[in-house]
């Protein structure tokens, strides 16, 4: 979805996906150590990233945003989404977050970025809930995950391995509700 949202903090910048940025980003998502975490392990080619950006650019459900380090090293450092945008029931599956730039890692920026972009979902989207699934032998995204929020709801198998399935509930969002339905 084309859209110009830009999510500011000190160390971090969440900005749209360019045209400019896709062969970065495949670069990044083709590394055997960044493969492994995603479901989708196959190796995408020049072609199939054009096409997914041009599909990517119409669909109305998805927002993607380049990390961008903004302390030291001032580049595009990686990239987070939100999927299967659901404005009826409010909700939005949070994910395809990777830091791509070796430099930038180790320093909490997945962290930083997944509160970012849920805290602006809750605020500007008008979303309530957010979910995700993540391999539970990924301990640095569970980390980061925890960290933002997230909580274990269950885990399933999927292929011989085992899968957290987290959510992230805006309770400030639930606790208006409640006190609305009062009032009625
Ligand atoms: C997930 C990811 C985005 C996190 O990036 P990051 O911000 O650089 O993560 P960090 O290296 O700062 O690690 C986050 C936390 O995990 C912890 N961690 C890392 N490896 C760990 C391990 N083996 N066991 C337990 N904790 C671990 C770190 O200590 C850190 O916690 P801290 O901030 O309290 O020290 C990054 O690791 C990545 O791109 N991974 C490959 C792609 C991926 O897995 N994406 C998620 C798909 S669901």
């Amino acid at each position: 979805m084309n859209h110009i949202y830009r999510i500011e903090s000190r160390k971090v910048l969440l900005r749209p996906i360019e045209e400019k940025d896709i062969e970065l980003v495949r670069e990044w998502r083709n590394r055997e150590d960044i493969r492994q975490w995603f479901f989708d392990k196959s190796i995408i080619t020049e072609e199939k990233q054009k096409k997914w950006f041009e599909r990517y650019k119409i669909c109305s459900d998805e927002l993607v945003f380049i990390i961008e380090e903004r302390e030291s090293l001032n580049r595009p450092v990686g990239i987070v989404s939100l999927y299967n945008i659901d404005n009826e029931k409010q909700e939005a599956e949070f994910g395809r977050m990777l830091i791509g730039d070796k430099e930038a890692t180790g320093k909490g920026i997945g962290a930083i970025s997944t509160k970012m972009l849920c805290s602006f979902a809750f605020r500007h989207l008008n979303i309530d809930k957010i979910y995700l699934k993540v391999y539970k032998n990924n301990y640095s995204a569970i980390a980061s995950y925890t960290k933002a929020g997230f909580e274990l709801v269950y885990e399933y198998m999927k292929n011989k391995k085992v899968i957290h399935y987290m959510e992230l509930i805006n309770k400030r969002k639930g606790y208006l509700r409640v006190i609305n339905g009062l009032g009625k």
